[in-house]
């Protein structure tokens, strides 16, 4: 079941930007990549490091701790395409207002593995 929470207005989102949000206790980054809007868990899968604070690279965003490079719009990493640790995502929308949601029932795959196991 989807859970749609309203984020805040579109444009507090600017082009190339990052900016890290809590959702229901859920600290995430949302991502501006030329306009297209990505929402990640703000967790690097490498050591589980904050990875909000990262350098924000078109699509990819780099890990302030050990420099792991992730693709924002896919959770897949930069440099190692095949690594089963990718990022955690969750879908994301705009509404014809204008208003950013994301989905924060829905986090990818690779999320809900961890944590049933
Ligand atoms: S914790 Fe992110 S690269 Fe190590």
């Amino acid at each position: 079941m989807s859970k749609w929470i309203d984020i805040g207005s579109q444009d507090q989102f600017a082009q190339g930007s990052s900016a890290c949000i809590t959702v229901e206790d859920e600290s995430v980054v949302i991502c501006n990549v030329d306009g297209q809007l990505a929402a990640v868990l703000n967790v690097c899968p490498h050591a589980h490091l904050p990875i909000g604070e990262g350098e924000l690279r078109g699509s990819i965003l780099v890990c302030p701790f050990h420099g792991y490079a992730y693709n924002v719009l896919t959770g897949r990493n930069a440099d190692f395409p095949n690594e089963e640790l990718p990022a955690t995502t969750f879908p994301i929308r705009v509404t014809e207002a204008g208003h950013v949601e994301i989905d924060i029932a829905n986090p990818s795959d690779h999320r809900l593995k961890t944590s049933d196991s």
